[in-house]
């Protein structure tokens, strides 16, 4: 009985101890899952593109012309005076940009130069006037001389606007909207 019950005992201790080797084990192997677990971090994402995409998903620009936020802009490397600026705009399907808020030609921030946009001054209404007809916002453009005394605008899209004479010789930004 006495003899039985040792071997018993040895028996339970045996498994308890085996149970306890393979329950470290596998804690062990948990652990170290865990930890070795490659970390599946995000990949830093790049910041908002600065550089001109030429052609971007929903547009695709002719030659020459850059693609930005869906609309399609010539820079032009040539001077010529407002009115023939819109002339040429237009034989292009386009028109000089009207600029719907201060930052549309953020792609283009670091430029110090100045080009003529789709502004120009109505004696007629006694008003800034767009292209499209429209009164200038005095919130799209804060700067402007109002009133004018030369009768067109140059932009430059660091943020600055000059009342110009429309016959001087300027650079100047044609917009095709595509949307
Ligand atoms: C990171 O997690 C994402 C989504 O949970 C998954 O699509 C991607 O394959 C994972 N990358 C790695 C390297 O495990
Ligand atoms: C302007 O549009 C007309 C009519 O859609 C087209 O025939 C012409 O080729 C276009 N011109 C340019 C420069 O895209
Ligand atoms: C004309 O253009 C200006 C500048 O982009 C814009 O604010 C205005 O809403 C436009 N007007 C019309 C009738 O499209």
């Amino acid at each position: 009985m006495a003899a039985s019950q040792t071997t018993l005992w040895r028996w339970i201790s045996g498994i308890l101890g085996v149970t306890a080797l393979v329950l470290m084990a596998t804690l062990g192997i948990l652990l170290k899952n865990t930890v070795t677990e490659p970390h599946n971090q995000s990949t830093a994402s790049p910041g908002p593109t600065t550089e001109p995409q030429k052609g971007s998903d929903c547009c695709s620009c002719q030659e020459k012309w850059i693609g930005y936020q869906c609309n399609c802009y010539f820079i032009s490397h040539d001077y010529k005076t407002w009115m023939e600026s819109k002339i040429f705009c237009e034989s292009q399907n386009s028109t000089l940009v009207q600029l719907h808020n201060g930052n549309e030609l953020h792609f283009m921030r670091s430029s110090g130069h100045y080009y003529w946009i789709g502004l120009s001054y109505s004696k007629e209404h006694n008003a800034w006037l767009w292209e499209n007809g429209s009164a200038l916002n005095r919130d799209q453009l804060s700067l402007i001389i109002f009133p004018s005394t030369k009768g067109c605008i140059l932009y430059s899209p660091s943020g600055s606007v000059l009342d110009e004479s429309c016959t001087k010789q300027n650079s100047y930004i044609c917009k095709q909207q595509l949307m």
